[in-house]
């Protein structure tokens, strides 16, 4: 048996801390305005040196669609020659298409991984326009940590790493076709902002205040629940069960609460698995500072 070479990477999930849609672009994409937190709900990648490209996930429900890991390593070897292989084994934790963010953190998992397993020269700008090909919110996941978003998500202004606070998340697990594009074909003009509430809450992260949880709307939730019946008694649910805020994150269906007691987050967490059972996956979680995209900090064994 040769010996190969090999690498694991964790891939958190994000929420979103308020998120503005501004206008609809001559692209067909959206402006946006929200604040990206990566979160201790991590999926994890082990990518081994392999003659062929492949990848295999430990969640059967993974549709090839919301697998964003094999496009991102073949983006990323592109023509280089001779062309690299890998296997890509990828251990889902973060609920898939609930608005965590998992399939793009995977992928940006990927290329730092991949980068760093193949050694290749790519530079981190270079890194960062093939993310933003891949999805919007990708380039965010390179680094992850805590950011503003702007542009279709992918202008990225690096924030202080709010601390001392707990999430508790609720993921329903229910599934809504063509999700994030047929939401944003769906806002209306009155779901539409300026931008003020994402910038107000930025500027106070930006001087080391705490999350504000007045400023944490979010332009989906009109369209998203008049999309999926039920989902709008969610956050009185959660009210009742202790949460004293509710919001969405990305275009759903995940909900979450903010706190800034670990126990009460706790306890937030089993009253709501009692009220809601196998419906939802229920964690509780904390923010995951940023990361080195550097290859040299990866270990490589
Ligand atoms: O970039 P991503 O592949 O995640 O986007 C999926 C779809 O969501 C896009 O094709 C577009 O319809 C919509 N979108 C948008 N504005 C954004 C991000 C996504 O309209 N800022």
């Amino acid at each position: 048996m040769p010996y190969l070479r090999s690498l694991t990477v964790t891939a958190p999930a994000k929420l979103n801390l308020g998120l503005e849609i501004l206008r609809r672009r001559e692209d067909g994409y959206h402006d946006l305005a929200t604040i990206f937190l990566t979160v201790s709900l991590c999926d994890e990648l082990t990518l081994t040196e392999n003659e062929r490209l492949e990848a295999h996930c430990d969640d059967p429900g993974l549709g090839a669609e919301e697998n964003l890991v094999l496009r991102a390593a073949k983006a990323l070897r592109g023509n280089t020659s001779p062309r690299p292989g890998a296997t890509i084994e990828l251990r889902k934790a973060i609920p898939v298409a609930a608005g965590l963010g998992g399939a793009s953190s995977n992928a940006a998992a990927t290329l730092v991984a991949a980068r760093a397993l193949w050694r290749l020269p790519t530079s981190d700008e270079e890194l960062a326009l093939l993310a933003g090909q891949i999805g919007s919110d990708v380039p965010f996941f390179l680094h992850g940590g805590c950011a503003l978003g702007r542009g279709r998500g992918d202008v990225l202004k690096r924030l202080p790493f709010p601390a001392d606070v707990w999430f508790v998340v609720v993921a329903p697990r229910i599934s809504i076709p063509r999700k994030t594009a047929s939401l944003y074909a769906s806002l209306q003009t009155s779901d539409l902002s300026d931008g003020a509430m994402v910038a107000a809450q930025a500027a106070r992260l930006q001087s080391g205040h705490d999350i504000d949880q007045s400023l944490l709307a979010n332009a989906f939730s009109r369209p998203l629940y008049e999309r999926v019946p039920g989902l709008p008694e969610l956050p009185e649910l959660m009210r009742r069960a202790g949460a004293p805020t509710v919001a969405l994150s990305g275009a759903g269906p995940a909900h979450y609460t903010t706190v800034g007691d670990p126990e009460l987050a706790q306890q937030i967490s089993v009253r709501l698995r009692s009220d809601l059972g196998n419906t939802a996956c229920i964690a509780v979680v904390t923010p995951v500072p940023e990361r080195s995209i550097l290859p040299g900090d990866y270990d490589v064994s």
